[in-house]
């Protein structure tokens, strides 16, 4: 997490890096700061809380510098505080180093630099950056920062400022994004994109192990020592797909952008004559896929939930066992992966460190990995032997919406890729779930346009409550978790989600009074036994909101309230199911007065474990 920008060319450096900071605040926003170069000198302003805090700090400063960095926080080491925020400096105070990752190291380092007289003002372990520089600067910045490189152990995207080197900028990459823009006659450092487009579209990515120097003049990479040939890559992104476009909240829009990105993501992909998917993407060949005896699908957060849907969907229709993992229960747990298993990973952002460690664990252990991500160029899509797009477009708002309806797509089409291959969907059966899928992005529109102010209305029970319950079995289960983490992370009502069966194993003692309970049944073949569950809570005097499909006319004998959603394959349902619940949990954070697109102490991106 974190987010870094780096400026140097004719334009007013200030200016250049809060609005880049304010593009990056999604990966972070407890403190932000930016130094630039004026006179000859290294100016600092450092602030705790969100980027308004520095603006107003710094308003009415005539900065006039023309070199600059600026970074916004999501804090790891030290809490969130005027002296832990970026940029941190050496102990003259010419030193400047922004940094998005973790120095594991940093005791071992910190101790060390004591002993050769550093004093430090901070809790970071950013802090012994500039003070490493500083240790090994004898005349040569790029020398010195390649020296510091080799110091430290752990993740960091990090560009440092010198005053004695006024002109230029020094960047290092390793297991954290950072990309170079190219204008005319200016060069930027961002964490992502949107820092930078409106200034140019021309980027370079840069790989881990780099080092980048810019200069008014240009940019030179370095990898071991000796320049490297970048390939410059050309943005297409619309800047307005960035921009909130009219609505209140990022969220509320990225919920109505669903449709379109479920579009987006089967253009193309479905044979014209529904007879399969077309996944060119995907280069196993037949006999690998014959091979697979397993598959590991390993993400993170609403990722693993989209996961779980994967593996009642792939088990059902490849027949082949699936595990799910948390990625950072996989990474460390020894898992049982080779030559024989197919990993599926599954992150937005493609940059999560958790979900690419575990990426990289099953790489090792032979594993053919099939990444689903929605960020071209991320270093999860650059590690996978094979990258399934999501298309979703850039998602904002912390809350991921229209990332995880594209993830489940992708897991659909990858299924029926691998299904196809495998010859274990029949024709027929093909053709009606393509048909059906085809169908999806009108019945999501369908929703938006008719469900919003039941749902509007129905959340304002989260004034009253603080509990609530998310129940329902299979691919119900599946989503049930996900709508209950929609509704804790932005609006902070506690939500469980339990098997409905599982309930009176335990849970079933938190059932009360007129305490909601969303039970969700979609699936007909265990309908039946949900309706038994549902009949338990209600014993409780629960107040039950049923999800179901169009025409389920049962539900509405045992539950207090319904949820309509168009019908689809029961298979499927887990895309349209999970819109209504993510409307709930946005109108009641907003009628809770919550900070929606920000909630708090997350990020976007978490690129630390
Ligand atoms: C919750 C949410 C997170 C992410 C998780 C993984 O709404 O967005 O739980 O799903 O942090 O992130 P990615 O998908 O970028 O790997």
């Amino acid at each position: 997490v974190c987010g870094i920008v780096g400026y140097i060319g004719t334009r007013l450096a200030v200016p250049v890096l809060l609005e880049g900071l304010k593009k990056l605040e999604y990966r972070g926003y407890d403190s932000a700061g930016i130094a630039v170069i004026e006179d000859g000198e290294l100016v600092l302003n450092r602030s705790v809380g969100k980027l308004h805090m520095l603006e107003g700090k710094i308003n009415g400063d005539a900065h006039q510098g023309h070199v600059g960095i600026g970074h916004t926080r999501w804090a790891t080491h030290g809490r969130p505080s005027d002296r832990n925020s970026h940029p941190h400096t050496d102990c003259t105070g010419k030193i400047a180093v922004v940094h998005n990752g973790i120095i594991e190291n940093f005791l071992e380092l910190k101790e060390w630099l004591e002993e050769n007289g550093h004093v430090f003002q901070s809790e970071t372990d950013t802090e012994v950056l500039p003070h490493l520089v500083e240790h090994f600067h004898q005349g040569d910045l790029l020398r010195a920062v390649e020296q510091m490189v080799s110091k430290v152990r752990g993740s960091y995207a990090t560009v440092v400022l010198s005053e004695d080197h006024p002109g230029t900028l020094v960047a290092a990459r390793k297991d954290n994004p950072l990309i170079v823009g190219l204008g005319e006659g200016e060069y930027f450092f961002a964490s992502d994109i949107p820092a930078i487009i409106n200034y140019t579209r021309k980027i370079m990515v840069l790989e881990d192990g780099e080092i980048a120097v810019l200069t008014a003049e240009g940019v030179k990479v370095y990898k071991n020592g000796s320049p490297v040939e970048k390939e410059i890559q050309l943005i297409t992104w619309d800047t307005k797909a960035a921009e909130k476009g009219g609505y209140p909240h990022f969220m509320i829009k990225e919920i109505n952008e669903q449709p379109r990105a479920l579009r987006d993501i089967l253009t193309g992909r479905i044979a014209p004559d529904f007879s399969g998917v077309d996944l060119q993407e995907v280069s196993l060949t037949a006999e690998q896929i014959k091979n697979i005896r397993k598959i590991a699908v390993v993400a993170c957060g609403t990722a693993y939930h989209a996961g779980i849907v994967g593996k009642y969907v792939m088990e059902k229709m490849l027949r082949i066992p699936v595990e799910v993992d948390i990625a950072s229960e996989f990474r460390y747990r020894n898992p049982l992966i080779d030559a024989h298993t197919l990993t599926v990973i599954i992150s937005q952002s493609g940059e999560t460190a958790d979900t690419l460690a575990a990426l990289k664990e099953a790489k090792a252990r032979g594993s053919r990995v099939v990444a689903i991500t929605n960020v071209v160029g991320s270093s999860i899509a650059r590690e996978a032997h094979d990258v399934v797009y999501t298309w979703a477009g850039p998602e904002i708002a912390v809350a991921s919406t229209k990332a995880y309806i594209t993830q489940l797509l992708g897991i659909y089409l990858l299924t029926l890729f691998l299904g196809k291959e495998l010859g274990r969907i029949p024709a027929g059966e093909m053709t009606d779930i393509l048909h059906h899928l085809y169908q999806l992005p009108k019945q999501a529109q369908d929703i938006l346009d008719h469900l919003n102010e039941q749902l509007n209305k129905m959340a304002e029970i989260f004034n009253q409550w603080e509990d609530t319950f998310f129940v329902g079995r299979g691919l119900d289960y599946a989503v049930a978790l996900e709508g209950s983490l929609k509704l804790k992370e932005i609006s902070y009502v506690h939500a469980e989600a339990y098997a409905a069966g599982e309930l009176k194993h335990g849970t079933l003692a938190l059932i009360v009074k007129d305490v909601p309970v969303l039970a969700l049944c979609t699936q007909p073949d265990v309908f039946e036994k949900t309706v038994s569950n549902i009949k338990e809570i209600k014993a409780r005097e629960a107040h039950v909101i049923g999800v179901a499909f169009e025409g389920n006319k049962e539900i509405g004998k045992s539950v207090d309230e319904v949820i309509y959603i168009p019908e689809t394959l029961p298979l499927l349902a887990p895309v349209l199911t999970v819109i209504p619940l993510q409307m709930l949990a946005y109108y009641a954070s907003v009628h809770r007065g919550c900070d929606v697109d920000q909630p708090r102490n997350l990020a976007k991106s978490v690129t630390v474990e």
